[in-house]
């Protein structure tokens, strides 16, 4: 699971989880304003989403929607995935703490080390960016800084080391930056003047596809939603293969690509 191709030094993945979108997903949390999710084209999106992790060459667990919990779709909140041990979660939004119970068990199976974040700490790994061994994490409106500390005293025990970010305009942290590799980072907003970034050779995306910063590098590929084309121009100026992925419906919850999958 630990490996890492040898001309770029990004973490290789092997597999990827994902949850089903049960029929619930219309009442998910949401702060856009966008109307509801049609789900018939929900579930024809997540498809879709599923055949272009296996392009990548992942092994996709796919598990079913589960009714209970509406946002359980976006499955990456709920557990981070490291090379060396997973972390699940305490969600900050109240819905979605019983996302864990039944994850817990999954990642079990791939995973020996299985660390939990327990109240009054807080943390949804979409506030959380791996860049290599080192962890950016978000303090959000969902994950509080008991949590983040919490975290970063996990991964420390993994030889890993983290950087706290505080963030104010949008969900997760990973709703406006999202590590390339190579030392290239996607940012737009509040994240382009954030000193911890400042090292970083910055892609800055434009205001208007702000939505398409979440973007995830899954071994040869970056998969960016469509619809997005100024984004699109700039990640294949930076030299990478795209992989272009309708997931409008999930945008209209606030739920981006890394979101929908677990991957490691
Ligand atoms: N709808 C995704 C979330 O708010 O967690």
């Amino acid at each position: 699971m630990d490996e890492f191709t040898k001309e770029m030094k990004h973490r290789k993945f092997t597999k990827a989880i994902v949850r089903i979108p049960g029929m619930s997903l219309v009442n998910g949390l949401t702060t856009a304003s966008l109307g509801e999710p049609d789900y018939t084209k929900a579930l024809f999106q997540h498809e879709k989403y599923i055949k272009a992790l296996r392009d990548c060459g992942l092994e996709v667990t796919i598990l079913e929607a589960d009714e209970k919990y509406p946002d359980s779709c976006f499955v990456e909140d709920v557990a981070l995935c490291t090379s060396k041990c997973t972390v699940i979660t305490n969600p900050g939004a109240g819905s979605r703490k019983g996302e864990t119970e039944s994850i817990t068990p999954v990642l079990r199976q791939f995973f020996t080390d299985i660390e939990f974040i327990r109240e009054p700490a807080t943390v949804e790994a979409g506030d959380i960016m791996m860049v290599d061994d080192l962890f950016f994490i978000g303090i959000s409106e969902r994950t509080n800084m008991k949590g983040a500390i919490e975290v970063a005293g996990i991964l420390g025990k993994y030889g890993f080391t983290s950087s706290i970010v505080e963030l104010k305009e949008v969900l997760h942290l990973k709703t406006g930056v999202a590590y390339l590799g190579e030392n290239n980072l996607l940012a737009c907003g509040e994240f382009l003047q954030k000193d911890v970034f400042k090292n970083f050779n910055l892609i800055e995306i434009p205001e208007e596809e702000s939505y398409a910063a979440n973007c995830i590098r899954v071994n040869d590929f970056v998969m960016i939603p469509a619809g997005y084309p100024k984004t699109s121009k700039l990640i294949r100026a930076a030299g990478y293969k795209i992989l272009e992925v309708d997931v409008s419906e999930f945008r209209k919850l606030d739920g981006g690509l890394s979101c929908l999958s677990l991957r490691f």
